[in-house]
Protein backbone atom coordinates (compact mmCIF):
# COMPACT_ATOMS: atom_id res chain seq x y z
CA UNK A 1 0.00 0.00 0.00
CA UNK A 2 2.80 2.42 0.76
CA UNK A 3 4.49 1.80 -2.31
CA UNK A 4 1.14 1.92 -4.36
CA UNK A 5 0.96 5.41 -2.88
CA UNK A 6 4.37 6.30 -4.15
CA UNK A 7 6.71 6.02 -1.24
CA UNK A 8 8.13 2.92 -0.09
CA UNK A 9 8.46 1.81 3.67
CA UNK A 10 12.17 3.53 4.79
CA UNK A 11 11.74 7.07 4.72
CA UNK A 12 14.92 8.01 6.44
CA UNK A 13 16.56 11.69 6.97
CA UNK A 14 20.24 12.73 7.31
CA UNK A 15 20.95 11.28 10.90
CA UNK A 16 18.06 9.50 12.00
CA UNK A 17 19.13 6.00 11.09
CA UNK A 18 22.34 5.49 11.23
CA UNK A 19 25.10 6.92 13.20
CA UNK A 20 26.15 10.56 11.45
CA UNK A 21 24.50 12.84 13.61
CA UNK A 22 21.34 14.87 14.81
CA UNK A 23 18.15 14.55 12.80
CA UNK A 24 17.17 17.59 10.56
CA UNK A 25 13.53 18.29 11.90
CA UNK A 26 13.71 21.50 9.02
CA UNK A 27 14.45 18.39 6.46
CA UNK A 28 11.63 16.44 7.65
CA UNK A 29 9.04 19.92 7.39
CA UNK A 30 10.10 20.68 3.69
CA UNK A 31 9.48 16.53 2.75
CA UNK A 32 6.03 16.88 4.02
CA UNK A 33 5.40 20.18 2.43
CA UNK A 34 7.25 19.00 -0.95
CA UNK A 35 4.98 15.59 -1.14
CA UNK A 36 1.62 17.08 0.54
CA UNK A 37 1.18 19.56 -2.36
CA UNK A 38 2.05 17.34 -5.13
CA UNK A 39 -0.87 17.60 -7.66
CA UNK A 40 -0.82 14.55 -9.69
CA UNK A 41 -2.63 12.29 -7.69
CA UNK A 42 -6.60 12.69 -6.68
CA UNK A 43 -7.19 14.76 -3.79
CA UNK A 44 -8.16 12.10 -0.94
CA UNK A 45 -4.89 9.93 -2.06
CA UNK A 46 -3.12 12.91 -1.55
CA UNK A 47 -4.12 13.60 1.94
CA UNK A 48 -3.75 9.73 2.38
CA UNK A 49 -0.22 10.11 1.20
CA UNK A 50 0.58 13.32 2.93
CA UNK A 51 -1.02 11.70 5.99
CA UNK A 52 1.28 8.25 5.86
CA UNK A 53 4.31 10.62 5.11
CA UNK A 54 3.78 12.40 8.48
CA UNK A 55 3.57 9.33 10.37
CA UNK A 56 6.85 7.93 9.09
CA UNK A 57 8.06 11.39 9.73
CA UNK A 58 7.27 11.20 13.46
CA UNK A 59 8.26 7.71 13.88
CA UNK A 60 12.08 8.75 12.80
CA UNK A 61 11.85 12.38 14.84
CA UNK A 62 10.90 10.04 17.93
CA UNK A 63 13.74 7.51 16.93
CA UNK A 64 16.09 10.89 16.83
CA UNK A 65 15.19 12.38 20.36
CA UNK A 66 15.55 8.96 21.70
CA UNK A 67 18.95 8.61 20.49
CA UNK A 68 19.96 11.81 22.00
CA UNK A 69 18.50 10.54 25.08
CA UNK A 70 21.57 7.84 25.35
CA UNK A 71 23.52 5.19 23.84
CA UNK A 72 21.26 2.55 22.05
CA UNK A 73 22.03 -0.93 22.99
CA UNK A 74 19.64 -2.51 25.57
CA UNK A 75 23.18 -3.04 27.82
CA UNK A 76 23.13 0.50 28.26
CA UNK A 77 19.91 1.24 29.52
CA UNK A 78 21.36 2.32 32.54
CA UNK A 79 23.67 4.85 31.68
CA UNK A 80 20.45 6.22 29.36
CA UNK A 81 18.40 6.67 32.45
CA UNK A 82 21.29 8.03 34.65
CA UNK A 83 22.51 10.34 31.99
CA UNK A 84 18.63 11.71 31.75
CA UNK A 85 18.31 11.72 35.69
CA UNK A 86 21.24 13.75 35.94
CA UNK A 87 19.66 16.16 32.88
CA UNK A 88 16.53 16.03 35.72
CA UNK A 89 18.86 16.37 39.35
CA UNK A 90 21.71 18.07 38.52
CA UNK A 91 21.68 21.81 37.02
CA UNK A 92 23.91 23.93 36.90
CA UNK A 93 26.98 21.92 35.82
CA UNK A 94 28.03 23.50 32.72
CA UNK A 95 27.30 20.17 31.07
CA UNK A 96 26.72 19.39 27.16
CA UNK A 97 23.46 18.63 25.33
CA UNK A 98 22.51 15.35 25.11
CA UNK A 99 22.58 15.67 20.97
CA UNK A 100 26.17 17.15 21.63
CA UNK A 101 26.94 13.87 23.98
CA UNK A 102 25.63 11.65 21.42
CA UNK A 103 27.88 13.67 18.90
CA UNK A 104 31.29 12.83 21.19
CA UNK A 105 29.71 8.90 21.40
CA UNK A 106 29.60 8.46 17.77
CA UNK A 107 32.75 9.91 17.43
CA UNK A 108 34.70 7.50 19.52
CA UNK A 109 32.75 4.69 18.40
CA UNK A 110 32.85 5.40 14.61
CA UNK A 111 36.52 6.39 14.52
CA UNK A 112 37.73 3.56 17.17
CA UNK A 113 39.17 5.66 19.56
CA UNK A 114 40.73 4.33 22.71
CA UNK A 115 43.02 6.24 24.49
CA UNK A 116 40.79 9.07 25.73
CA UNK A 117 41.51 12.55 28.07
CA UNK A 118 39.13 14.57 28.81
CA UNK A 119 40.02 18.82 30.71
CA UNK A 120 37.06 19.63 32.35
CA UNK A 121 34.99 16.88 34.22
CA UNK A 122 32.26 18.64 36.10
CA UNK A 123 29.75 15.98 37.43
CA UNK A 124 30.57 13.58 34.57
CA UNK A 125 28.17 13.68 32.13
CA UNK A 126 30.29 14.33 29.03
CA UNK A 127 32.60 11.81 30.35
CA UNK A 128 29.85 9.29 30.30
CA UNK A 129 29.18 9.79 26.84
CA UNK A 130 32.68 9.51 26.18
CA UNK A 131 33.03 6.36 28.32
CA UNK A 132 30.26 4.74 27.05
CA UNK A 133 31.83 5.21 23.22
CA UNK A 134 35.19 3.97 24.83
CA UNK A 135 32.76 0.71 26.14
CA UNK A 136 31.85 -0.26 22.89
CA UNK A 137 35.89 0.49 20.95
CA UNK A 138 37.38 -1.03 24.25
CA UNK A 139 39.25 2.18 25.03
CA UNK A 140 39.77 4.46 28.17
CA UNK A 141 38.81 8.11 29.53
CA UNK A 142 41.20 9.79 31.85
CA UNK A 143 39.14 12.74 32.77
CA UNK A 144 40.76 15.78 35.23
CA UNK A 145 38.47 18.05 37.23
CA UNK A 146 40.02 20.95 39.43
CA UNK A 147 37.10 21.52 42.00
CA UNK A 148 36.53 18.44 44.98
CA UNK A 149 32.96 18.67 44.94
CA UNK A 150 32.05 18.36 41.45
CA UNK A 151 34.75 15.59 41.13
CA UNK A 152 33.02 13.71 44.13
CA UNK A 153 29.40 13.73 42.12
CA UNK A 154 31.42 12.31 39.07
CA UNK A 155 32.26 9.44 41.20
CA UNK A 156 29.08 8.73 41.50
CA UNK A 157 27.70 9.82 38.47
CA UNK A 158 30.16 7.32 36.24
CA UNK A 159 29.33 4.21 38.99
CA UNK A 160 25.51 5.14 39.11
CA UNK A 161 25.78 5.22 34.80
CA UNK A 162 27.49 1.49 35.02
CA UNK A 163 30.82 3.11 33.20
CA UNK A 164 33.18 3.22 35.89
CA UNK A 165 36.10 0.73 34.71
CA UNK A 166 36.00 2.74 31.74
CA UNK A 167 37.55 6.09 33.35
CA UNK A 168 39.82 7.03 35.75
CA UNK A 169 39.43 10.46 37.10
CA UNK A 170 41.88 12.78 38.92
CA UNK A 171 41.10 15.31 41.08
CA UNK A 172 43.66 17.47 40.08
CA UNK A 173 44.63 21.00 38.24
CA UNK A 174 44.79 20.18 34.51
CA UNK A 175 47.23 23.02 34.04
CA UNK A 176 50.10 21.21 35.78
CA UNK A 177 48.65 17.54 35.82
CA UNK A 178 48.83 17.58 31.69
CA UNK A 179 52.26 17.99 31.26
CA UNK A 180 53.16 15.03 33.49
CA UNK A 181 51.26 12.20 30.84
CA UNK A 182 53.04 10.69 28.06
CA UNK A 183 50.12 9.79 26.00
CA UNK A 184 49.47 9.08 23.27
CA UNK A 185 45.82 10.13 24.00
CA UNK A 186 43.66 9.22 19.86
CA UNK A 187 41.02 11.21 21.67
CA UNK A 188 41.33 14.76 23.81
CA UNK A 189 37.84 16.62 24.91
CA UNK A 190 38.96 20.31 26.27
CA UNK A 191 35.73 21.82 28.30
CA UNK A 192 37.16 23.78 30.88
CA UNK A 193 38.22 27.48 31.30
CA UNK A 194 38.43 29.17 28.25
CA UNK A 195 41.12 31.60 28.59
CA UNK A 196 43.39 28.30 28.62
CA UNK A 197 42.24 26.44 25.86
CA UNK A 198 45.72 27.64 23.73
CA UNK A 199 47.56 26.21 26.31
CA UNK A 200 46.00 23.09 26.81
CA UNK A 201 46.20 22.04 22.84
CA UNK A 202 50.18 23.08 22.92
CA UNK A 203 50.17 20.62 26.09
CA UNK A 204 48.03 17.78 23.94
CA UNK A 205 49.30 18.33 20.12
CA UNK A 206 52.42 16.16 21.05
CA UNK A 207 50.51 13.76 23.02
CA UNK A 208 48.26 13.40 20.43
CA UNK A 209 48.92 10.49 17.26
CA UNK A 210 48.57 11.04 13.33
CA UNK A 211 44.81 10.65 13.11
CA UNK A 212 43.84 11.56 16.80
CA UNK A 213 41.03 13.99 17.16
CA UNK A 214 40.81 17.07 19.58
CA UNK A 215 37.60 18.72 20.17
CA UNK A 216 36.66 21.47 21.77
CA UNK A 217 33.32 22.60 23.80
CA UNK A 218 31.58 25.92 22.97
CA UNK A 219 33.34 27.50 20.05
CA UNK A 220 29.58 28.50 19.11
CA UNK A 221 28.63 30.29 22.04
CA UNK A 222 31.46 31.76 23.53
CA UNK A 223 33.13 32.52 19.82
CA UNK A 224 34.75 35.80 21.35
CA UNK A 225 36.18 34.47 24.36
CA UNK A 226 37.33 31.65 22.18
CA UNK A 227 38.55 33.46 18.88
CA UNK A 228 42.57 33.20 19.73
CA UNK A 229 41.65 29.62 19.82
CA UNK A 230 39.54 28.97 16.94
CA UNK A 231 42.19 31.08 14.66
CA UNK A 232 44.71 28.97 16.03
CA UNK A 233 42.62 25.62 14.99
CA UNK A 234 41.78 26.91 11.88
CA UNK A 235 45.72 27.78 10.88
CA UNK A 236 47.57 25.28 12.67
CA UNK A 237 49.24 23.31 9.98
CA UNK A 238 49.78 20.28 12.55
CA UNK A 239 45.17 20.34 11.93
CA UNK A 240 42.54 20.18 10.02
CA UNK A 241 39.94 21.39 11.62
CA UNK A 242 35.73 21.13 11.45
CA UNK A 243 33.01 22.86 13.17
CA UNK A 244 29.80 20.84 14.45
CA UNK A 245 27.34 22.10 16.16
CA UNK A 246 25.04 19.62 17.39
CA UNK A 247 24.14 21.69 20.30
CA UNK A 248 24.20 25.50 21.28
CA UNK A 249 27.63 25.19 22.55
CA UNK A 250 29.28 24.00 19.30
CA UNK A 251 32.96 22.08 18.55
CA UNK A 252 35.84 22.25 16.83
CA UNK A 253 37.04 18.94 15.72
CA UNK A 254 40.42 19.02 14.80
CA UNK A 255 42.86 15.94 13.14
CA UNK A 256 45.85 15.71 13.93
CA UNK A 257 47.92 15.59 10.32
CA UNK A 258 50.68 13.51 9.91
CA UNK A 259 54.17 14.26 8.08
CA UNK A 260 54.72 17.18 10.57
C1 LIG B 1 32.23 23.35 31.45
S1 LIG B 1 32.59 22.43 32.85
C2 LIG B 1 32.81 20.81 32.20
C3 LIG B 1 31.53 20.16 31.80
C4 LIG B 1 31.69 18.73 31.40
N1 LIG B 1 32.68 18.56 30.36
C5 LIG B 1 30.37 18.20 30.90
O1 LIG B 1 29.94 18.57 29.79
O2 LIG B 1 29.75 17.40 31.61
C6 LIG B 1 34.25 22.91 33.20
C7 LIG B 1 34.85 22.18 34.37
O3 LIG B 1 36.26 22.36 34.26
C8 LIG B 1 36.79 22.45 35.54
N2 LIG B 1 38.09 23.11 35.48
C9 LIG B 1 38.36 24.43 35.27
N3 LIG B 1 39.67 24.65 35.28
C10 LIG B 1 40.26 23.44 35.54
C11 LIG B 1 41.61 23.03 35.69
N4 LIG B 1 42.62 23.90 35.61
N5 LIG B 1 41.83 21.73 35.93
C12 LIG B 1 40.83 20.84 35.98
N6 LIG B 1 39.53 21.18 35.87
C13 LIG B 1 39.26 22.47 35.64
C14 LIG B 1 35.75 23.27 36.30
O4 LIG B 1 35.87 23.09 37.70
C15 LIG B 1 34.45 22.74 35.72
O5 LIG B 1 33.90 21.74 36.53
Amino acid sequence: MLIGLGFGPQVFLPGTAGTDGPHNPMAAEKLIMTTCRKPLLPLPLRVLRCAMLAILLAGSVFSADARAAGPRKKKDDQTQKHLAWMRENQTGMWNISPREGLYLYDLVVKHHLKRGLEIGTSNGYSGIWIASGMRVTGGRLLTMEIDEERAQLARENLQAAGVERYVTLERVAALQAVPTLTGPYDFVFIDAEKSDYIRYLQMVLPLVPEGGVIVAHNVSDMADELHDFIVRVKTDPELKTTFAEPGPGGFSVSIKRGGQ
